[in-house]
């Protein structure tokens, strides 16, 4: 359970990790902090490229972070607009976010508290990788 402080700690985090974007081509900050089932956070901001199709969410940055400081499974997500209003992942960092969390991992959006299995509904995940490993066999082997 997700207290109201920690929801205060990673609105403050988002807000403040979205100041470090540079998002020279869209102008459009994006600031994430994520709270790991070890209590730690992790932040990350959106980094565009002039060659503008390679630019990095906001998302990946912070799932690198959290490789990068000991891994973990995301518990509670904010992610945050310029003005600090809730942004929703776009729809890639979605399944970034799921492989990084659990179904019932907690996300604020503009309708409020939902769970990465509500606004991922269906997700493709490692499991219906390892589900399908015997066909793999198989066909490596015919
Ligand atoms: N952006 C993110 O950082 N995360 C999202 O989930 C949505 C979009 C960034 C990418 C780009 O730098 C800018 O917002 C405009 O699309």
């Amino acid at each position: 359970m997700t207290t109201k402080e920690q929801w205060a700690q990673l609105q403050v985090a988002a807000e403040e990790i979205m100041t470090k974007a540079y998002a020279p081509y869209s102008r459009f900050k994006v600031g994430v902090a994520g709270l790991m089932d070890d209590d730690r956070i992790v932040v990350g901001c959106n980094v565009e490229n002039a060659a503008y199709g390679v630019g990095l969410c906001a998302e990946c940055g912070m799932i690198s972070s959290i490789h990068a400081t000991g891994g973990g499974k995301l518990v509670a997500i904010t992610c945050v607009d310029q003005h600090g209003s809730s942004l929703m992942p776009c729809g890639r960092c979605r399944q970034l976010l799921w492989e990084n969390g659990k179904p019932t991992t907690q996300i604020t959006t503009p309708e409020g508290i939902k769970t990465l299995s509500e606004i991922l509904p269906q997700a493709f995940g490692p499991e219906d990788l390892a589900a399908r490993a015997e066909d793999q066999l198989q066909m490596d082997q015919s």
